[in-house]
């Protein structure tokens, strides 16, 4: 496919012979190695040959052209389905995670449109393997802005199971997207790093895909192994011109050698470039937002919504030391005092080219803004009864709190399955009866490769018990120790907690008096005293339990004795124990973005929503019923959300304007 002449042959030879002698690694021409691992990312991340399918369809040949994978053939939509852009090929990432191949763009077909990295199913097909299930758990997400930086912890997958991009590129890997079963981990790592080590440079990606994006002058040097390697000659001097392979020149850091790398190894530089891509996925945002690696704060200004507050001189982002909470009624109070907006108008402003709606901010837009930002009826500038409470969870500017909810979406399918109130009396097994009997309750893993994952199933007529409950699968269970560390650290959040903080300290005859608020009402909180205020919290001693009051405070006292040594005091929370915590895990998952919406229905981890309007409607049903105790486990915000039927079509117009054209 790319012949390379004769004649070529003997002047390649020399550029070889003059850079093996002249040019070393990293010096003597600019480099720019973040690039290229993003870049090679995205070659990983298209690479159809890690799947299952290849491997029993190649014979043993890593470089085989076989017949296409029926599971890809074609693109499952919300109503039916349409041809597929792999078809002809295998599994890989971007089946399940598109971006302009329906779109618009120079790759794209121009028909079902662009997307942010989501598909277009409610749950994404799985190659079948025998008695199994065929689709994903849960609707496809949007993949861009899911690394960017946050102040809680890492949580991937709409139920936490992962703690960090590694983890989750490898068990994607070798899970069942790519048709891997529990049982097989090793057969797949095997296989995946031998079409590393065997890749020939010749197949559809390395030579045309996406205006040969990842061609390389001369068709052998772009294997795997070269770029992998660094295209070293092993003797520290590269084995053609580097300058021709700026693009495909990974960090030294995740270079290998390849005489001797391990399978495990090779996973892990697969794994070290793709998540590197990943962290490059951005809604449009400042010059000074993030870098490559994703670290910064994200300025975002591609939405009409942000293009609104920077034409207003309004705040894009919490003030240092601001809670988001703090920054979204400061917003809500500067829009409403707002004497004249200044409007966003469609092509003065912007304009779409991935999007039919204009691009635009206007006085629905602003009504919109007012709603989804008031979180009570007495907030300042609440229109009518309407409170969308929406920034609670919805935290502005990623519009997402990055940790998870139960608004009623797992309820919502499970009850139109199996009727009204089924979901609330439904048997779900306690911490020790879970934990006793894994294979019957909890997902599969390599452990428990037979484990039924019974709760992270969706409803159906014929399997009566299944249904997906989100974070439950994950909280508590051994066989995913990684996110553990995590959700305990925002076990308060999530338990709606919060930290009393002291606010006063006097001295009272012979008794220091400390004075605690802004607990929660009933929170059981611990002060522990310690000598010496640099010692770690688990050293301090516990000298009194309070429970905080109706007004959210406490106060404590104790003697002084003024021969003692110095004490330093602080607070803790007493949590409840893991066996308590569980039943509130139940239905969690984690907040989406709302920015680009236009670009990843259908909506909700059920993907049982196919317009904003729609998702609109569930809020109305579901706050409802969670004020009339209808909803099992409900968040606590869920009730406080009102919306009259006037409210929704302002509240959408307020999600549209923050569409923006996302491309690859
Ligand atoms: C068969 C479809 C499918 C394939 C193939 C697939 N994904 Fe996913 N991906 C999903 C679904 C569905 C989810 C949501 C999973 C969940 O919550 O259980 C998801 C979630 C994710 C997330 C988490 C996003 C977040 O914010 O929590 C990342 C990151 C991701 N995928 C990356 C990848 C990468 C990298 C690959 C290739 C190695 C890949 N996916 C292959 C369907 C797929
Ligand atoms: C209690 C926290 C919470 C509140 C309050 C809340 N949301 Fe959500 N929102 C979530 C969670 C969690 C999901 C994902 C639910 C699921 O799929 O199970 C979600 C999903 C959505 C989705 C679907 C996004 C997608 O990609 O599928 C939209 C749209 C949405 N919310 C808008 C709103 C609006 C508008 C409001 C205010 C009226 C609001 N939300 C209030 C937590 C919340």
């Amino acid at each position: 496919m790319c012949p390379r002449s004769v004649l070529n042959a003997p002047v390649a030879m020399l550029a070889m012979i003059l850079w093996a002698f002249s040019v070393r690694a990293q010096d003597k021409f600019p480099t720019d190695f973040a690039a290229a691992d993003v870049n090679i990312g995205e070659r990983l991340f298209l690479e159809t040959r890690f799947s299952q399918y290849f491997f029993t369809n190649c014979a043993g040949d890593d470089n085989a052209e076989i017949p296409g994978d029926s599971i890809v053939s074609t693109l499952r939509t919300a109503t039916g389905h349409v041809p597929g852009p792999f078809r002809g090929l295998a599994m890989n990432c971007r089946q399940c995670h598109l971006v302009d191949e329906e779109g618009y763009g120079p790759f794209g077909n121009n028909i079902l449109g662009n997307r942010t990295y989501a598909d277009f199913a409610r749950r994404s097909p799985v190659p079948p393997r025998a008695g199994l299930r065929t689709q994903t758990p849960r609707n496809s997400p949007t993949l861009v802005d899911s690394f960017i930086p946050r102040n809680v912890p890492l949580f991937l997958h709409l139920d936490g199971q992962f703690a960090s991009a590694h983890d989750l590129i490898i068990g994607t890997l070798t899970g069942r997207n790519f048709g891997w079963l529990p049982s097989e981990y090793a057969t797949a790592v095997h296989h995946i790093a031998n079409v590393i080590r065997n890749d020939d440079g010749a197949g559809y990606l390395a030579t045309e895909a996406r205006d040969s994006r990842w061609r390389l002058e001369d068709t052998d040097l772009a294997t795997y192994s070269n770029i992998f390697a660094d295209f070293t000659n092993y003797d520290g001097s590269f084995i053609t011109d580097p300058r021709t392979l700026k693009a495909f020149l990974i960090s030294p850091q995740y270079a290998l050698d390849m005489r001797y790398a391990s399978d495990e190894q090779i996973l892990n530089t697969i794994a070290n470039l793709i998540e590197a891509y990943l962290r490059n996925l951005f809604f449009s945002q400042a010059t000074n937002g993030l870098d490559f690696e994703g670290e910064g704060t994200a300025i975002f200004n591609g939405s009409p919504f942000d293009v609104f507050l920077i034409k207003n001189g309004l705040p894009q982002l919490p003030d240092p030391g601001e809670t988001p909470a703090q920054y979204a009624q400061r917003l809500l109070q500067l829009v409403t005092q707002l004497p004249h907006p200044n409007f966003v108008t469609n092509q003065i402003d912007g304009q779409f080219t991935t999007h039919k709606q204009s691009f635009h901010f206007g006085a629905e837009e602003l009504k919109g803004l007012k709603i989804f930002l008031t979180v009570t009826n007495t907030s300042p500038g609440h229109v009518g009864a309407n409170v969308g409470n929406c920034a609670t969870c919805h935290s502005l500017p990623a519009f997402t709190d990055f940790i998870f909810h139960n608004t009623g979406a797992a309820q919502e399918e499970y009850d139109a399955i199996h009727g009204a109130g089924t979901f609330k009396s439904l048997y779900i097994p306690d911490l020790s009866t879970r934990q006793t009997n894994y294979n019957a309750f909890l997902p599969p893993t390599t452990n428990y490769p037979d484990a039924t994952g019974l709760f992270e199933t969706p409803p159906s007529k014929d399997m009566p018990g299944a249904v997906d409950l989100g974070l439950w699968n994950v909280y508590a269970n051994p066989e995913f120790p990684t996110p553990q560390p995590g959700l305990q650290q925002i076990l308060p959040q999530l338990l709606g907690l919060s930290l009393p903080r002291f606010a006063r300290a006097q001295i009272v005859g012979q008794n220091l008096v400390l004075n605690a608020t802004n607990g929660t009402p009933g929170a059981v909180c611990i002060i522990l005293a310690s000598t010496n205020n640099l010692l770690p919290t688990g050293s301090w001693q516990a000298v009194a339990t309070n429970i905080v009051d109706d007004a959210g405070t406490f106060s404590f006292s104790a003697s002084v004795n003024p021969a003692a040594a110095q004490t330093f005091y602080k607070l803790s929370l007493s949590l409840p124990s893991p066996g308590a915590v569980l039943p509130l895990t139940v239905a969690r998952f984690k907040t989406p973005t709302l920015r680009d919406l236009g670009q990843s229905a259908p909506y909700l981890h059920t993907g049982r929503r196919e317009t904003l309007e729609a998702v609109l409607q569930f809020y109305q049903e579901f706050s409802t019923k969670a004020r009339l105790n209808e909803v099992r486990n409900a968040d606590s915000a869920l009730s406080g959300i009102h919306l009259s039927d006037a409210a929704i079509e302002p509240l959408a117009a307020f999600l549209r304007s923050l569409n923006e054209d996302y491309t690859d």
